[in-house]
């Protein structure tokens, strides 16, 4: 399973890929809005930053509106994978540039039958969004088994991209259900290196060894 991280946070992205498990960075409108930039020029700094698929979400409602800006998105960098809403006009966006041979991710994906039209598009990953669903007091992972599993069984070569993710458990439990990649904020992706013994360990090992240290010099 490919670590995307979920952010248009340049500095975030800096910070993390710098621990070498980064596989691609996924961004939405509502985050280019929080980081308060032209969306062109952070789209053109990540890629530059990341060598993984990076998601750009167009804005356009209308399917020429999609495959228009899908363009002038895609031309930013070859890594750069176009973001459509699993609506009908997204649909039809996303079979025009995948057949244009442009990578496309169908986002804002709430059940198994949007996620077998995104298949049947040409997507090259659907976004289902664990999170949104769980907020609802709905299963969002269940949803990602089901998905997964319907996938598999019809041979579908789409990529499942667990999204809206809240925490660590949603990373480990996306792993077992076998999704292929999960996109998660920055803070999620810290708080998985985190374990107190680690912590714990290091610092027993490090004073045990300048005891010695001491002792020996
Ligand atoms: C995925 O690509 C989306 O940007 C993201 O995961 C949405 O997450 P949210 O529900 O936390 O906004």
């Amino acid at each position: 399973m490919e670590l995307y991280l979920d952010t248009a946070d340049v500095a975030e992205i800096r910070e993390l890929a710098a621990w070498g498990v980064l596989g691609g960075v996924t961004t939405n409108p509502s985050l280019m809005a929080k980081a308060g930039r032209s969306p062109r020029e952070v789209i053109a700094e990540i890629t530059a930053l990341v060598p993984g698929p990076i998601s750009a979400e167009v804005i356009s409602t209308e399917t020429a509106g999609m495959i228009e800006e899908g363009r002038e998105l895609a031309a930013i960098a070859e890594n750069v994978v176009v973001k459509v809403p699993l609506i009908p006009a997204g649909l039809a966006a996303c079979r025009a540039l995948s057949d244009q041979g442009i990578k496309v991710n169908v986002t804002l994906c709430f059940s198994v039958n949007q996620a077998i039209l995104a298949a049947a598009a040409g997507a090259w990953c659907v976004s289902p969004f664990l999170g949104r669903l769980d907020d609802i007091n709905q299963d969002g992972m269940q949803l990602l088994r089901e998905i997964i599993e319907v996938y598999r069984t019809q041979g579908y070569q789409t990529r499942v991209l667990a999204a809206s993710i809240r925490n660590p458990l949603h990373v480990t439990q996306a792993a077992q259900a076998g999704a292929d990649i999960v996109t998660m904020p920055a803070a999620v992706m810290r708080q998985l290196v985190k374990h107190p013994l680690t912590e714990a360990g290091l610092q027993k090992f490090l004073a045990d060894y300048r005891q010695m240290a001491e002792a020996t010099a």
